[in-house]
């Protein structure tokens, strides 16, 4: 049997403006897991479980674009193994889905790390390798996505991503003092493809205006990596709200996001803003320790299906 497990993920900036070529910053959620485990099951064929959505088909019956098979599919081609043995994969996940926490990501990632061991091939599992394969997976589900996803889920480190060729930029950095964020979920379930789309079309219809939206995205991205690596956390609240401003211009914001974004600043936080793809899924807010539980009874009052708190350190 080989297990593996990959993280959630938030975007602190930089959303959307990274599709188009601009900086982005993005953290793991390690406390939000999904695992996957393969086992030998002789006779039974190739499975696929999640128990949790009460999925259990053969993967020859498949859709074309089922994720998990997608992503067993990926390690077959880039191991050369052309038909796999018997054997059950189940997958869990603590990651809300169509939320903007990189469910997709790192359930790929997940199921990439537990196949490749269970083949035998671990030792080609290097984090470029997973993280290169899990792209692939996740355009099917994206369409163009930018990379960062599958990047911060595998590295499981906060980092510094720039989509460029031939290679992403991908940089870690120091990050000063602790960053406590609470992560509100708006409850609406939100298509990152949809959403993606709905930003290129506007785009294409007002490019100068979004390009100039897309470079004050990536200012903020690059002011952030700053204010990070010198602990400066009212600077990092304030670039957080000027990146919801221009999300807002973007049109991906959404009435329960800015209402949860309107409540947190209100009750102490540092600074909000979505993170994600937006138009529902989660909004991020920056507190202080002394700060976190009022910023949280404040988010649940104002319509937050679930609160989590995660640090960044
Ligand atoms: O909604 P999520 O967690 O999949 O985040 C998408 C981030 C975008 O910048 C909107 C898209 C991308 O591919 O980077």
């Amino acid at each position: 049997m080989a297990t593996a497990t990959a993280p959630g993920k938030v975007i602190l900036f930089g959303e959307h403006a990274v599709v188009y070529g601009r900086p982005a910053i993005a953290a793991p959620v390690s406390q939000l897991r999904a695992t996957a485990s393969v086992t030998a099951n002789v006779g039974a064929g190739v499975r696929l479980l999640a128990p949790d959505l009460g999925i259990d088909i053969a993967m020859a019956e498949a859709a074309t674009d089922d994720p998990l098979a997608a992503a067993l599919r990926q390690v077959m081609k880039a191991t050369g193994v052309s038909r796999l043995p018997d054997l059950s994969l189940t997958v869990t996940s603590q990651i809300p889905v169509a939320s903007g926490l990189g469910s997709g990501a790192a359930i790929a990632a997940a199921i990439i790390r537990a196949a490749a061991d269970f083949l035998g091939q671990g030792a080609l599992a290097t984090p470029e390798w997973v993280s290169a394969l899990t792209y692939e997976v996740e355009k099917i589900h994206h369409g163009t996505p930018s990379g960062i996803d599958n990047t911060v889920v595998v590295y499981e480190r906060p980092v510094y991503f720039v989509k460029q060729h031939p290679a992403n930029k991908i940089e870690t950095f120091p990050v000063a003092v602790p960053i406590r964020l609470l992560i509100a979920d708006t409850g609406t379930r939100s298509a990152t493809k949809a959403v993606v789309a709905a930003v290129r079309q506007q785009w294409q219809a007002e490019t100068e205006r979004f390009e100039r939206l897309f470079d004050g995205c990536g200012q903020l991205a690059e002011g952030a990596r700053v204010a990070i690596q010198q602990g400066d956390l009212a600077g990092i609240g304030r670039l957080m709200n000027e990146n919801q401003r221009l999300l807002q211009l973007m049109n991906v914001s959404s009435g329960e996001l800015d209402r949860l974004v309107k409540a947190a600043r209100a009750s102490g936080a540092l600074g909000a803003k979505l993170s994600g793809a937006g138009r529902g899924g989660n909004m991020i807010a920056l507190v202080t320790l002394d700060r976190e539980e009022s910023v949280r009874q404040s988010l649940v009052a104002n319509g937050a299906s679930q609160v989590i708190s995660s640090v960044i350190a």
